[in-house]
């Protein structure tokens, strides 16, 4: 082991990084030093002749990778002449340290055996690493005392570093939240790059600075119209008004969830009073759910295939809703093409701007509707048209369901609703 005092500065809130563990995992907005840490970090071990990756989800080329900022932090710390740097990695020859620099994309199933050895992997922009990536490298790095290291800035908590760290963290990682107000030797570039930020646009310098979920998510379908509504104060508390009728827009999910907003019609606008999802229960548990509540229901709109029937379901969806009670179903025209989805998709920004939700029985549908988006071409590194399927889309197509119904009259509206008026709340 080489013995060789460089000086080397660790912002307090890292320290407990300094002992041994498995995972080591810290998030934040930007600069709050996480990536000099690491970059470190990866010199030290290398000097005590570690082997090391530098991983992430997708690399193309080299400068994509964290090299640079490991040569940044050899040179800075002078230390260059224990270091050999090619274009592949950076070894320390005396102590038979080595660093290479990987994409995820670069391995399968085969050649990642090749790390079983290695000492440490830093996953750096860990918000991309996906659930796939994490299946295949934890398992593979199997030495003895091996680490993870995990650095990321936030993006949505579904992200599957967030929820493998921030919901339910195993008991063998250290996780830091770590920001810019933790990073003593932040530079002026950055904090005034950040300053400007917040004063230009709060809620995104939130995201990026505050290390906080993003509100608009890239390639998002309804990001701007919902952050109307929050913006606007129709994210809020919209109690049920007995006297007009509510509605009930649904996706059907065959083997996976089945979601169902619950709405009234208020003038020109919409209340979304309630929502309901579940996964792989049968009808007769959503038509419970429906009837245990107390509204006085108008009408329940189903997707196109709520008429179709199956080899092991000869009633359609709507025969068996109506044999379960619930009346007045209705089941919306199929859109027929990719253009004609979006045409709906339509009808659901424009009805998200008309509504008011309820904070509260509405939480999960609201955020899927802000974190519904496009899929994305990793090749082409752009958003394709077509909206992604994932735990988002199905809300969001409850929510296409109810729109299309709005749209086309099927909601039959009130003659004339009589203003409901509440303590602190006003005439709506
Ligand atoms: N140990 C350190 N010693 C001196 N300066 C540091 C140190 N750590 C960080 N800095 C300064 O703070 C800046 C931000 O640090 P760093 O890039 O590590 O933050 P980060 O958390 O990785 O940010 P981002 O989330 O934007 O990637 C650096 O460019 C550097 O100027
Ligand atoms: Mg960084």
């Amino acid at each position: 082991m080489l013995t060789i005092q460089s000086e080397r500065q660790i912002p307090a809130k890292l320290l407990p990084f300094l002992q041994p563990s498995r995972h080591k995992a810290a998030h934040g907005g930007r600069g709050g030093a996480k990536s000099w840490f690491f970059g470190d970090e990866a010199v030290e071990r290398t000097l005590n002749g570690q082997r090391g990756v530098c991983i992430r989800e997708m690399q193309n080329s080299l400068e994509e990778s964290c090299k640079q900022l490991i040569e940044d932090c050899i040179a800075r710390r002078g230390l260059e002449l224990y270091f050999k740097i090619t274009d592949k990695y950076i070894a320390c020859l005396a102590s038979g340290g080595r660093i290479i620099f990987k994409g995820m994309n670069q391995y399968n199933a085969t050649n990642i055996k090749s790390l079983e050895g290695f000492d440490w992997a830093w996953v750096e922009e860990a918000q991309d690493f996906s659930q796939e990536s994490i299946d295949q490298l934890v398992p593979t790095l199997r030495k003895e005392g091996s680490e993870l290291w995990w650095s990321w800035n936030p993006r949505h908590e579904t992200d599957p570093v967030d929820v493998m760290f921030r919901q339910d963290p195993p008991s063998n990682a250290i996780v830091i939240e770590i920001g810019w107000q933790d990073n003593p030797w932040l530079p002026d570039e950055l904090r005034n790059e950040k300053d400007e930020l917040y004063r230009k646009d709060e809620e995104k310098a939130d995201w990026v600075w505050g290390g906080g979920y993003q509100v608009i998510s890239e390639g998002a379908i309804y990001g701007q119209q919902m952050l109307d509504a929050k913006k606007q104060d129709r994210i809020t508390f919209v109690p049920y008004n007995p006297s007009s009728p509510v509605f009930t827009g649904w996706d059907l999910g065959r083997d996976d969830e089945t979601a169902i907003w619950f709405a009234q019609q208020f003038g020109e606008g919409l209340h979304a009073i309630d929502f309901y999802k579940n996964a792989l229960e049968t009808l007769p548990h959503y038509a419970e759910v429906i009837r245990s509540k107390p509204y006085n229901y108008g009408g329940h709109m189903l997707p196109h295939d709520g008429n179709s029937k199956t080899i092991l379901a000869k009633h359609s969806a709507k025969e068996q809703l109506e044999e379960l009670g619930l009346n007045n179903v209705k089941v919306i025209p199929r859109a027929a093409n990719m253009e004609a989805v979006l045409g709906d998709i339509e009808f659901g920004r424009k009805m998200i701007s008309v509504t008011k939700f309820d904070q509260d029985k509405c939480s999960q549908g609201i955020r899927a509707l802000q974190q519904y988006r496009r899929e994305y071409d990793t090749r082409l590194k752009t958003f394709k048209q077509r909206p992604l399927h994932d735990h988002n889309s199905h809300p969001a197509d409850a929510w296409r369901t109810l729109a299309v119904a709005w749209n086309g009259d099927l909601l039959v509206k009130p003659k004339k609703a009589a203003p409901l008026v509440l303590p602190n709340y006003g005439a709506i």
